[in-house]
């Protein structure tokens, strides 16, 4: 069990671009996949990316069971994601409250594509697709901009719609806690 030191946003290496990995099924993929799960539920996240834990791989993991502080975020199965890529499935997009392991106790409200299918492998090299909606697909769209170098506040267009959890609550600008990621 290795919890990973988390870089915040401000961090330059948290706008690199992440390289695409070429070796599956070794040690050091394991470990890395291993950290990032252990790291993740630490923090009680709902997903995370190789870069935030300051390596520049194209490898995000991601799962989020419901529970009474969420009641509006729908489950997401545990899936490790390596070198992925999005195809929207329609130009629809939705504003929803996002928060980010890496900004936290800040939330922001973010346009992301309603319904999009995302393939990648597993870390045992083993391609896959999925073709997912609404809280699933953000989650996904949120944790591969990490790949590119871009953290969520970077596509808040209203920034009257960001600020931090706690006043967000207090001021019942949103009802319930949002998941970090
Ligand atoms: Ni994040």
């Amino acid at each position: 069990m290795t919890v990973r030191k988390i870089l915040r946003m401000g961090d330059p290496f948290l706008l690199q671009p992440a390289a695409v990995v070429s070796n599956f099924d070794t040690p050091q993929l394991h470990q890395l996949v291993q950290d990032l799960f252990d790291t993740m539920q630490a923090a009680n996240g709902a997903g995370i990316a190789a870069p935030q834990i300051g390596e520049g791989f194209r490898v995000v993991v991601f799962g989020f069971e419901t529970n009474a502080r969420y009641p509006n975020r729908p489950p997401v199965p545990t899936t490790v994601l390596i070198n992925p890529v999005i195809e929207p499935l329609s130009d629809v997009t939705d504003e929803d409250w996002e928060g980010c392991l890496s900004v936290p106790g800040l939330r922001g409200k973010v346009p992301r594509y309603t319904h999009i299918r995302y393939c990648g492998c597993d870390q045992f090299g083993v391609a896959f697709e999925r073709e997912v909606r609404d809280f699933h697909a953000r989650v996904v769209q949120h944790e591969c901009d990490h790949l590119d170098g871009v953290l969520f506040p970077m596509r808040v267009r209203d920034m009257t719609q960001f600020g931090y959890l706690d006043e967000l609550l207090a001021t019942k600008r949103i009802s319930t806690s949002i998941p970090e990621e």
